[in-house]
């Protein structure tokens, strides 16, 4: 499966699983970071936009304050700070490792520019982004605690937020870095049987996805439809996204130069 490179922009997310480790809270998989900030060097596309998740940093305090659930009680602005300073921490650990290997990386709070209505983004000014962008600056977001107009504050995920902007900025494609090869027909990590999807069209996608909510499946396939729902959104304006095991060296770097890979490719062909 072999994506154009044409050097537009490239909208890259890594997930929470392959940047932290899930089961220690707070803790980074400083290895993994290490070598994709080295590989994202490596293949430098000239315009590239990253979105990372939450991982151990963000999901443990969101859930123990419930900040999904909106605003509830005084207690939960504590947890709300303490939910988006853990997502600065993780962020700056990636800005920091980039720099090091001269990506000009700049953190940027979705917070600070986005507010949310029901957990969907409602108000945004991109002035910044796209003009950070047009220089060639590397911006890197991340899933937030955010404001929002009906419920006082959200989570927004890192995959909203990368359909949103992709879209928004007319990226050329997206590449998502997660824990597993691609998407596969059931749990790789639970079922022998499971099939890797590698090509399969926004529709098609569309189609599993309304069979998987008949069912009322969850987390089936490890999460990963979850994610797939906002991913199509993207799709469906006709951005192609490759999904690609980033624990796996040298994935990240062959799919950001457009190169050959094993993963999902989720395209009209
Ligand atoms: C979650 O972002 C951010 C917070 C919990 C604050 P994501 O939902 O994108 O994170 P991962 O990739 O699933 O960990």
């Amino acid at each position: 499966m072999k994506t154009e490179h044409k050097g537009g922009l490239v909208v890259l997310k890594l997930g929470g699983s392959a940047i932290t480790i899930k089961e220690k809270e707070m803790t980074p998989n400083g290895k993994v970071i290490e070598r994709l900030c080295k590989e994202i060097a490596e293949a430098k596309p000239e315009k590239l936009l990253m979105v990372h998740g939450g991982g151990s940093f963000g999901h443990p305090l969101a859930k123990r304050y419930r900040i999904m659930e909106g605003f509830h009680e005084k207690s939960q602005f504590l947890g709300f700070a303490k939910t988006h300073h853990a997502m600065t921490v993780l962020n700056q650990l990636i800005v920091k490792s980039l720099l090091d290997n001269g990506v000009p990386a700049i953190g940027i709070a979705p917070s600070s520019f986005i507010i949310t209505k029901k957990g969907r983004i409602e108000s945004f000014d991109l002035n910044v982004l796209t003009e950070m962008l047009k220089m060639n600056f590397t911006p890197v977001l991340y899933g937030d605690a955010v404001l929002d107009s009906e419920n006082g504050f959200a989570i927004l995920s890192g995959d909203q937020l990368v359909s949103f902007l992709a879209v928004k900025l007319e990226a050329e494609r997206i590449i998502i870095g997660v824990d597993v090869d691609g998407l596969f027909t059931a749990d790789p990590k639970m079922d022998d049987s499971a099939e890797l999807i590698e090509e399969v069209s926004p529709s098609e996608l569309e189609k599993m996805l309304l069979k998987i909510g008949r069912t009322e499946a969850v987390d089936v396939t490890g999460g990963m439809f979850g994610k797939m729902n906002e991913l199509l959104k993207a799709a469906k304006h006709g951005i192609p996204i490759l999904i690609v095991n980033a624990l796996k060296p040298n994935k990240i770097y062959k799919a950001l130069r457009g190169e050959r890979v094993v993963g999902t490719l989720i395209w009209k062909g």
